[in-house]
């Protein structure tokens, strides 16, 4: 009896212990799917063997600390995918690991940077109203500092608002919507007509206009950008969604001769002083170093230099010659523009080829550059091997003609796969081992996950 009671009392010490401590994230099983109904979750769902997961692991629990001591409603629970496969694919989940606010019918992925911050704002943004309300000159004033980029409805129930209204919800992923009166404005803005949805960014406010705009979620998708960013491989990756191309100023911050310096601006005047005749098409920026562009286009650009990326083809272009003036940076992205000017790059079966190709390369040139040693045990010593036999093959004497075919090809194929290690042995040395390694993780990794919508 007294035993029974003991483990009755060990059992609900332990449930109540486990409970507390997990309380931040819920582990979630096949239940799930009922239990979640009338909240709103915010999910990872994981896999055990991959390390992106795991890297996310501390952050997630800090997460639902964070959520939980703020008083949001929002709860947070982590999926083995790989377990509740059948779960997993319901919601869409195609790739690891896959974060998802999930509110009623409505499931919203988030793609940002993983970090505490980030997340958090992000639930905090999705699970609250869709369409959020200024009801105060101080109140707009407040947001306006706060935020690059500032979507307002201004005006009474119409049309434009349910419209507005729906856009918002399924946008919020993106940024924050508000809507206000003409009154909580400032006196200095004169709307030609109301209701009206503006965006204020760069200093100064857009209107949307239905007939030269288009849709107004297509209008919403490419503005949410200020017109001029700092671009990494991550913006890069989200600018791409607004199907606009990206015209990049690669620079160095400390280039001393302030070349750099000279080209950025450039672009950045093109950007604010050209807007009426590129926004539409175009989205501007500066990154800093050309390593990762280097990757993504599978060669070299200069620094400093200027090149525009179709990120939905994959394709790029490269002004003929160095850009000096406002007048060749314009001519250029004319040229793009009206569809003169070179493609590069792209899509199709050859580059999809030569990426394979480069991949291989790069993930063998960082693993001599990390361990020269490894690297000539693990790629040196079969080719020594092959090489060995093939020798041995050769010099054998042999009646048989098919045996002499055989050996033939096999040396040709021995022949090239040596030509090729001894380039990357080369490459290797004269890179030297401190760069890029990070960089190439980077770009491997952020298209892997954008497909997971
Ligand atoms: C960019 O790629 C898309 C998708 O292939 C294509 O429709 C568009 O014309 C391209 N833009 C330019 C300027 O080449
Ligand atoms: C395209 O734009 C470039 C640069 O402005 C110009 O030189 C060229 O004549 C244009 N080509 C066409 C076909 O319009």
């Amino acid at each position: 009896m007294a035993e029974v009671k003991a483990s009755l009392i060990c059992g609900v010490v332990a449930a109540f212990l486990s409970s507390a401590v997990l309380a931040f994230v819920e582990d979630l099983d096949d239940t799930f799917k009922d239990t979640r109904v009338n909240d709103i979750w915010l999910v990872d769902f994981y896999a055990p063997w991959c390390g992106y997961c795991k890297k996310l692991e501390p952050v997630w629990y800090d997460v639902g600390v964070e959520l939980r001591s703020s008083g949001s409603p929002v709860r947070v629970g982590k999926m083995d995918a790989t377990a509740y496969s059948g779960m997993a694919s319901e919601f869409g989940v195609r790739g690891y690991p896959t974060i998802k606010l999930l509110k009623g019918d409505l499931a919203y992925n988030y793609k940002g940077p993983r970090t505490k911050d980030d997340i958090v704002e992000f639930a905090n943004r999705v699970a609250g109203p869709a369409v959020r309300a200024l009801p105060s000159k101080q109140m707009f004033e407040h947001m306006m500092k706060r935020h690059d980029v500032l979507f307002v409805y201004v005006g009474g129930e119409s049309p434009l608002k349910e419209k507005y209204n729906d856009v918002a919800s399924e946008l919020i992923v993106y940024t924050y919507f508000f809507s206000a009166s003409e009154d909580v404005l400032p006196e200095s803005m004169s709307l030609p007509e109301l209701p009206a949805v503006v965006v204020f960014k760069d200093g100064a406010y857009f209107t949307y206009d239905e007939y030269e705009d288009g849709s107004l979620s297509s209008w919403v998708n490419k503005e949410r950008f200020q017109g001029y960013l700092q671009i990494d491989g991550f913006t890069l990756y989200e600018l791409g969604e607004t199907g606009k191309l990206v015209a990049i100023a690669v620079i160095d911050e400390k280039d001393p001769t302030e070349e750099s310096g000279r080209l950025k601006a450039l672009i950045q005047r093109v950007a604010k002083e050209y807007r009426e005749h590129f926004n539409r098409d175009f989205q501007f920026g500066h990154m800093d170093g050309n390593d990762y562009i280097n990757s993504l286009i599978m060669g070299e650009v200069t620094v400093p230099s200027v090149i525009i990326l179709n990120t939905s083809n994959e394709q790029y272009f490269l002004p003929g010659e160095p850009i000096e003036t406002m007048e060749q940076l314009v001519q250029f992205i004319s040229g793009v523009l009206n569809g003169s000017a070179q493609a590069y790059g792209g899509d199709g079966i050859i580059q999809r080829i030569k990426r394979v190709a480069f991949d291989a390369r790069s993930t063998i040139m960082s693993v001599f550059r990390s361990s020269p040693l490894l690297g000539c045990f693990l790629f040196g010593l079969p080719l020594g091997v092959i090489s060995l036999m093939c020798y041995g093959i050769c010099t054998a004497e042999s009646d048989d003609g098919s045996d002499d075919m055989d050996a033939l090809k096999r040396e040709g194929l021995t022949d090239e796969e040596e030509e090729e290690e001894e380039e990357r042995q080369r490459a290797a040395e004269l890179e030297g081992p401190d760069e890029g390694e990070e960089e190439e993780d980077v770009g491997e990794k952020d298209p892997e996950e954008k497909k997971t919508d």
